[in-house]
């Protein structure tokens, strides 16, 4: 997205990225995507796919005792809403659009390092198909997630680290089936959390809330659908579509954000300085945030030659990561099972939820953060 939307500006830039294509174009990641990336897509002319293919949602469920509560965002938040477009599908399309357009996108890489951070020239040098290369450039984006090689090549001392480990993960399926609601259901349980949410109408995607590090194995397609129809019941009887399931994977949970989010000449964005517990389904829309900030510097940079808006890129990122955080924080506070919760904790998760889903001014905080705090540029 930084290099499309630096192209649109007639600003060059060069992508290195460790996988192949392949591996990028089908690694299912997160799946929703608020107002505001959808704006970014569609102003930067690559929503085409997303606009044929893309579920629009209006609304998401919650759900605690066996009665769900539809959370009405878009009459809460003037006509918002989310589109459920996996972030791969994103992935895809900008690809296209950038190898369409002529970009320079070098897929395969290995051996990465980036070099000369304070100087004039910082550097990045890699191998591709057994040969060494080095690129000299103006500005380093460290786009290379969270376990990528740019926020280690800081020296020590400099970024500080905040960070939340939760004490339990997310046990996601694929099911080959359609979704049984049209809209998102997050299922407050005594069991632990579940999440039903989709791809496309004839996939679902489920979650359970499971152990960090839960072992696969111990969970045959039987116990998995045991435990979700368990953890969905419904006093109204409704309940997920049963199918074949198409993939199994389980997640860790943190929230982690790093400061600040830039040194010298490299600009750290996305996963690479913050991550957040995918209950909030806010991670690669704060990306798409931070991309916007940095174009947006890059241009002020380029067209006026000044680097006022480069100096403020960290400060301007970190003020909306932070209410993301806290938003993603507390939605997965309010849903999950935490093995230290006293019946107190208990009771005043239910009387969240209860308040939440009654009160029109809970409920309108819960959805102007969902469908994506305003971008400040
Ligand atoms: C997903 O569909 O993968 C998804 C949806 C909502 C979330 C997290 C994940 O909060």
């Amino acid at each position: 997205m930084l290099s499309h939307l630096l192209h649109l500006h007639g600003i060059h830039s060069v992508i290195v990225e460790l996988r192949s294509r392949q591996h990028c174009e089908e690694r299912i990641r997160a799946g929703v995507l608020e107002q505001g990336t959808v704006d970014m897509l569609r102003q930067s002319g690559v929503a085409d796919r997303l606009e044929r293919e893309g579920l629009f949602h209006h609304g998401i469920e919650l759900g605690f005792h066996r009665q769900r509560h539809r959370i009405p965002m878009s009459e809460l938040t003037c006509g918002k809403c989310v589109a459920v477009y996996g972030q791969h599908e994103v992935v895809k399309d900008l690809i296209a659009k950038r190898i369409s357009g002529g970009g320079d996108v070098r897929f395969d890489c290995a051996r990465f390092s980036i070099q000369n951070l304070e100087g004039p020239v910082p550097s990045v040098h890699f191998e591709q198909a057994g040969q060494s290369h080095e690129l000299i450039a103006d500005y380093i984006a460290g786009c290379d997630g969270f376990h990528g090689i740019c926020r280690p090549a800081v020296p020590p001392g400099i970024l500080q680290t905040f960070e939340r480990i939760y004490p339990f993960g997310w046990l996601g399926i694929l099911v080959e089936a359609a979704p049984s609601a049209d809209e998102l259901v997050y299922m407050h349980h005594d069991r632990g959390f579940a999440l039903f949410s989709m791809r496309s109408p004839k996939l679902t995607r489920l979650y359970l809330q499971s152990k960090p590090d839960e072992d696969l194995t111990q969970w045959p397609d039987e116990r998995i659908w045991d435990e979700l129809f368990l953890r969905f019941d419904s006093a109204d009887g409704w309940r997920p579509n049963r199918g074949p399931i198409l993939q199994k994977s389980v997640t860790g949970m943190r929230s982690f954000v790093v400061e600040p989010m830039q040194f010298g000449k490299l600009f750290l964005a996305g996963d690479a300085a913050h991550i957040v517990p995918p209950t909030g389904a806010k991670g690669m829309n704060l990306a798409m945030a931070d991309v916007a900030v940095l174009v947006e510097a890059f241009k002020s940079f380029y067209k006026e030659n000044s680097t006022l808006a480069l100096e403020r890129y960290s400060s301007v990122c970190l003020r909306r990561v932070w209410k993301a955080q806290r938003f993603s924080w507390w939605m997965t506070s309010l849903l999950h099972r935490f093995e230290d919760h006293s019946g107190f904790d208990h009771r005043r998760q239910i009387a969240e939820l209860d308040y939440v889903t009654s009160s029109r001014a809970a409920a309108t905080a819960l959805a102007e953060n969902y469908v994506g705090l305003p971008m400040e540029l």
